[in-house]
Order: C-alpha cells, then structure tokens, then sequence
C-alpha cells in the first residue's frame, strides 16, 4: 500500500470492552467490510491486521480483540502491553458498558504505555431509539480523559475505518522522529526503550 518512497511503521493496537459491545464486529467491518448478525463471542482472543495509509506512510495495525468476558479479564495486560494503540468500545444502548470503558480507561492508564493512543468507540449508533448514553455524556467523559471519542456502528459501517485512520493519524503526530529514512520499517509499540537500547550497546 505504501508508494515507493514511502514508510512502513506496525503499530500494536488492542480492542479491550464489555461482552457484547461489537468489538470483534468492528474489527471484522474494517478488515473484511463484513457484519455479521449473529458474532460469536470471542474466547481469549484473536489477531488480525490490516494496513492503512497516510500520505507517504502505510501503518499496519496489529490488532488484539479481546474478549469481554470477565473470565478473561486477567488475560487483558497481554494484549494491552506494549500497544501503542487502543480502542475501548461500548454498546449506546447499554449503560453498563460505558461504566465497564470507564475502568478500562482507568486501567490503561495504570498500566498502559504512557503515550497510548486511545480511542472511545460508542458502537451502535444505528439504534438511536434504543440509546441509553448520551452523545453529550460520552463526549465529555472523553474530552476530561484525554481521549478521542467517536460513535461507530459496525453494522453500517459508520466511522469504522474513519476512527483507524484518525489513531494512525494521531500515531504519526506523536512519533514524527521515529519514522526512519525511506523503505525502513520500524515497529511502533513494542518497547522501543529496548530498540534504543540496543542500538546505544556499546563499549
Ligand atoms: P465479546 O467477544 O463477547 O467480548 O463481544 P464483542 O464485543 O466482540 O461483540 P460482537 O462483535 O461479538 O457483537 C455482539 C453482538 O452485537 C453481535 O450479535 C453483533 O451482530 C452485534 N453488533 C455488533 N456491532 C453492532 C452494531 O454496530 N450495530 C448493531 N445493531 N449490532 C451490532
Ligand atoms: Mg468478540
């Protein structure tokens, strides 16, 4: 995807949120342009990847869907470790999963990478009548918290691969020096304290 000339960049990227809230959906409409009715519940979880482009840079995401269950809560630091990316979803229609993205929030915040960009994904927006947190609540959670905040529906299509190019865009913003030379590739998310290290080994 990315033009001669261009940079490549992978960029870990983790959905973390409730059961049920469309996380594997949104991933599966941005990768495969695909919905489906009936989505099996993740177990664990799964890995896709899927390349966008800016300008001269192609980024491809690295993507970790997790599954809502509680069981697997423990599971999470896994996928989140080392992200450069997240998006935390929750279902409009369901209040209770906009409280569960709020203590992921907190948890990334914890625990994630300092510099992690992270997206609030308020999926299902094609059941308005069925709406149960407010546009105006959400948007201002997230502009307290430091997120960018978006409404999606994976099963239009709505904001689906617009909020992936908005964290690209975002990932480039904060990474400018370490897009390498032309044609290099360079792994955005996984430890790069460790990549410094390495390449300052000597005497
Ligand atoms: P876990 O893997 O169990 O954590 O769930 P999940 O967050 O991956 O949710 P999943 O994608 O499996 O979607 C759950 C249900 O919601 C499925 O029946 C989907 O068809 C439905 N769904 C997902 N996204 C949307 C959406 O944008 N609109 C509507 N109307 N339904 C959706
Ligand atoms: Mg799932």
């Amino acid at each position: 995807m990315a033009s001669s000339g261009g940079k490549n960049i992978n960029a870990k990227l983790v959905l973390l949120g409730d059961v049920g809230t469309g996380k594997s959906s949104l991933v599966l409409r941005f990768v495969k342009g695909q919905f489906m009715e009936f989505q099996e519940s993740t177990i664990g979880a799964a890995f896709f990847s899927q390349t966008v482009a800016i300008d001269e840079t192609a980024i491809k995401f690295e993507i970790w869907d997790t599954a809502g269950q509680e069981r697997y809560h423990s599971l999470a630091p896994m996928y989140y470790r080392g992200a450069m990316a997240a998006i935390v979803v929750y279902d409009i229609t369901n209040q209770n999963s906009f409280d569960r993205a709020k203590k992921w929030v907190q948890e990334l915040r914890l625990q994630g990478d300092l510099d992690m960009v992270v997206a609030l994904a308020g999926n299902k927006a094609d059941l308005p009548d069925a709406r149960k947190v407010t546009t105006e609540e959400a948007k201002a959670y997230a502009q307290q918290n430091g997120l960018f905040f978006m409404e999606t529906s994976a099963k239009t299509a709505v904001n689906v691969s617009d909020i992936f190019q908005e964290i690209a865009r975002r990932l480039l913003q904060l990474r400018p020096t370490q897009n390498p030379a032309a044609t290099g590739a360079v792994l955005v998310g996984n430890r790069p304290q460790e990549s410094v290290a390495n390449s300052q080994s000597c005497c």
